[in-house]
């Protein structure tokens, strides 16, 4: 008996505790619809006031009905209130922060005890992701989202991630390499009226592939250095006399061996010259190698005609110099 007069005291408590928090608590993002109903409406309702008490504590009628006329006083509510007068319940679309405020209803010109209470927030935006390398460590990155809101991180697994406060707002989240490139990341904005999520980050475009890309950028300076010297081999080619003829001549030289003995000998009978004829003397006594020597460093004998130039330049110069020179001529010659 006593246990069950206990039990019912505490139903009583509980229930009247329940009844004086009576009302309603919602917050809402612009631009959103808001319904409030009272719990007590009981037949026979010739009026109907709906209140709103500003975050400022003025309180203005928001809308009224009364015998079947609609009234919407306040500019701030026309347009977008409506009232049932079958159910008291009150529609207000298109909210503005502006809305926000406690919300009472007079049934009969009697204020109801129900409070309803609307916090209007502007609306969050799509938040992005921001990556932030870390200089020694490739296979880890920082993962930030800066914005004021609640921050709730996602794995492309469904997982919470536990952020860390970054200055001056925001959180970071630190992302190791998986081995998937497919996994991703999100950062979801709340303030209690509205949420946004981030387009998910994947993991391909966190971790650069260093082998790939280091790779690749040695290829290129390579392929660079090989075209800068070609151009260079090609200018010399054209403008430098001297180096077309080396040029020639080495090609010759790589190209038929045989050519040399016959061009060597065909030149020495026909010149005087000193240079070709110190040539041929060296040549004569070391031969093949000297040779060699001789036909790079002069012209390469392959026309004649350079040949030629080349005489009447040193000819004068040398020519008394290189007696000796001259008595060898036919030693090589032979
Ligand atoms: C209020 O909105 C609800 C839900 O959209 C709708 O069913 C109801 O008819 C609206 N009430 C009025 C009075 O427009």
């Amino acid at each position: 008996m006593v246990l069950l007069r206990y039990l019912w005291t505490v139903i009583c408590a509980v229930l009247i505790t329940t009844g004086a928090v009576s009302g309603e608590d919602v917050k809402k993002a612009v631009g959103d619809t808001v319904i409030f109903r009272p719990d007590k409406f009981i037949p026979l309702v010739t009026s109907i006031i709906w209140k709103q008490k500003n975050t400022a504590g003025t309180v203005v009628k928001a809308i009224e009905w009364d015998e079947g006329e609609i009234l919407i006083p306040n500019p701030r509510f026309r347009d977008i209130t409506k009232v049932d007068e079958k159910t008291g319940q009150i529609n207000i679309t298109n909210l503005k922060v502006e809305h926000s405020g406690v919300y009472t209803i007079d049934i009969n010109s009697k204020e109801q005890e129900q409070r309803f209470t609307l916090t209007v927030m502007e609306r969050v935006p799509k938040p992005e992701i921001k990556t932030q390398k870390i200089k020694d460590n490739t296979d880890v990155v920082y993962l930030n989202c800066e914005y004021s809101e609640t921050i709730i991180w996602k794995n492309s697994a469904g997982e919470t991630l536990t952020g860390s406060p970054i200055t001056p707002k925001g959180e970071s989240i630190t992302v190791k390499k998986t081995g998937n490139p497919e996994t991703f990341y999100t950062c979801t904005l709340d303030n209690g009226a509205s949420k946004e999520t981030s387009d998910p980050v994947y993991e391909r475009d966190l971790f650069e592939d260093e082998s790939k890309s280091g790779s690749g950028l040695i290829v290129g300076i390579v392929i660079l250095i090989i075209i800068i010297i070609a151009c260079i081999l090609i200018f010399l080619y054209i403008r430098n006399e001297k180096f077309k003829e080396r040029v020639n001549g080495c090609c010759t030289c790589f190209g038929g061996p045989k050519d040399k003995g016959p061009k060597l000998t065909g030149v020495k009978p026909n010149s005087e010259s000193e240079p070709l004829n110190e040539n041929a003397k060296v040549g004569g006594q070391q031969e093949a190698n000297n040779v060699k020597e001789g036909e790079l460093e002069n012209t390469p004998a392959e026309t004649a005609d350079d040949a030629e130039l080349e005489e009447v330049k040193t000819n004068p110069e040398n020519e008394n110099l290189n007696k000796d020179d001259k008595i060898s001529e036919p030693k090589a010659a032979a």
